[in-house]
């Protein structure tokens, strides 16, 4: 990971140095904290603002070089539009928005984190923390070249001013663990599969030791003995071993059933036989954030000791075509005992997800089970990058997903699963086939998946849209922004600790 900034909390003061930024509203009010701090040079900001046409508004910002008599170099006005409409995801939004006014050559930042009618909470503040770390992360460790403009600054000290350091302190040491567990997804997906293979990514995922989580690696022998043909047939054209990694936390009584995350970790996609065109198929490096999140949310949950048993389990293969690869026309008897026909190589990763959702409902009855997989090309169709596409076989969990969502801007669009999709992937040869025709295809693979939860409570977020190349917002400027860890750190948080 980048060195991005340093953060600590401090009482409201004024520094030395550096860079110096501070909230209004939409009528220019500042706290009064913040006006104690800038004394005369309160007055110029009016007068700047005026000039500058600022008006407050949420997100918007002013630059003061060298303001008046303050020893700091720059003074950064930022705009909370109406502070009582902000929820926890503004504040989020806000500390990206301060984090990009802080120059790279900045060796330091001081934030005031007042509202102008009353200081924010620990939990606004630390909320401000989480999107200054998002935002000041890039992935440049193959850079052998600094450039001073358009990087992020390195090992910047962001201090962040204030009422109750204690408190907010101690808040942050509970949830400070999640901007960890984002920049960790990122950095996992943003790097190179000839460095990312399954070995290592599996290798990556016993760090999670650290934090009290139970670390299971199932080599390509382990896999055989229990069946993971589906799984394996994936794996099996590739130089590189396919692995499967369990992950337990314990956060909860020994017999509370666990909550489970299932992630699709194709570490790298050429399409197998069925190969990719040479356009964007460097993306497919990427083919493994569905794994990649359920490692940063196992990270995030072990790191604020949530009072949950949770399983994340993620299938590691790579699809390259070659003498052993598997071939369009062969089948295969999935660990469930059910046959899949394989039309096409390059809808591999259901393939993976048949035997992994088995394998956890039969040996774990989770209360749920969640998976996440950049599946298909089809859902960037239907939702282009701004929602995932959410599959459900229950009502309850869809909705508590879709409010997650909607909470942390990490948004769920519901999608329909039916017996007439269902019918799609009926095979000649066997009990089903791996694609579903020209329509509806991030359906009819949902439908795949279908088959393989049982009864067990189930979603499942197709995420080749949201966590690719995404879109750069306050809080990522990175190609991949992590998608899905805040999400469903929400989601156990609201619904599952108590
Ligand atoms: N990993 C791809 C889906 C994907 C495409 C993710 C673009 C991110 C960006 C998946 O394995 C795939 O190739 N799906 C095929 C399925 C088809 C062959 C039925 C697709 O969507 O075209
Ligand atoms: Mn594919
Ligand atoms: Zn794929």
């Amino acid at each position: 990971m980048a060195d991005g900034p340093t953060i600590a909390f401090s009482p409201y003061a004024m520094p030395a140095a550096g860079v110096l930024i501070v909230f209004c509203d939409d009528a220019l009010k500042l706290g009064a904290a913040t006006r104690g701090l800038l004394g005369a040079t309160a007055a110029l900001v009016a007068r700047a603002a005026a000039a500058d046409r600022f008006k407050g508004k949420s997100g918007t910002t002013l630059d003061l070089v060298a303001p008046g008599n303050l020893k700091v170099a720059r003074l950064v006005v930022i705009g909370c539009g109406k502070p009582a409409d902000m929820t926890r995801k503004d504040f989020v939004k806000l500390g990206g928005v301060a984090m990009g006014k802080v120059p790279s050559s900045a060796a330091a930042a001081t934030i005031v984190a007042e509202l102008p009618n009353k200081a924010m909470t620990a939990e606004q503040a630390t909320a401000l923390a989480l999107g200054a770390r998002l935002r000041g992360y890039a992935f440049d460790r193959y850079k052998t070249k600094r450039k001073d403009d358009d990087e992020a600054p390195r090992g910047v000290k962001v201090d962040i001013g204030v009422a109750d350091p204690a408190r907010t302190r101690a808040a942050w040491s509970a949830r400070g663990g999640l901007a960890d567990a984002v920049l960790i997804t990122r950095d996992l997906i943003n790097e190179p599969a000839n460095v990312l293979y399954p070995a290592e990514f599996a290798r990556r995922t016993t760090a999670l030791k650290r934090l009290g989580v139970a670390v299971d690696v199932l080599d390509v022998p382990a896999m055989k003995r229990l069946g993971m043909n589906a799984l394996l047939g994936v794996g099996q054209g590739s130089a590189h071993d396919s692995r499967l990694v369990v992950m337990r936390w314990n956060g909860a009584k020994r017999d509370v059933p666990p909550l489970a995350f299932i992630g699709k970790g194709v570490c790298f996609d050429t399409g197998g036989i069925s190969i990719k065109p040479a356009a964007n198929m460097e993306d497919m490096k990427g083919d493994m954030a569905g794994a990649a999140c359920v490692v940063g949310l196992m990270h995030a949950l072990a790191a604020r000791k949530a009072k949950v048993n949770a399983i994340g389990a993620i299938g590691l293969v790579e699809n390259m075509p070659d003498g052993k690869a598997q071939r369009p026309g062969d089948i295969v008897t999935t660990m469930a005992g059910q046959t899949i026909e394989i039309i096409n190589t390059d809808a591999e990763g259901r393939l993976v997800l048949a035997d992994v959702l088995h394998y956890v409902a039969s040996k774990y009855k989770p209360k749920f089970m969640i998976d996440l997989a950049t599946l298909t090309g089809a859902i960037m169709v239907a939702l282009g990058q701004q929602y995932a596409g959410l599959f459900s076989n229950d009502d309850k969990l869809a909705e508590r997903l879709v409010k997650a969502g909607e909470a942390t801007g990490e948004r769920v669009w519901r999608m329909p699963l039916g017996p007439e999709y269902d019918k799609m992937i009926d095979s000649r040869f066997a009990d089903m086939k791996n694609t579903g025709g020209r329509w509806g295809g991030a359906i009819t693979a949902a439908q795949l998946l279908a088959r393989f939860v049982g009864k067990t409570p189930w979603a499942h977020l197709d995420i080749a849209g949201t966590a690719l190349g995404s879109p750069q917002t306050e809080v990522n400027k990175s190609w991949s922004s992590g998608w899905g860890v805040q999400l469903l750190d929400q989601l156990v948080e609201d619904y599952y600790e108590r």
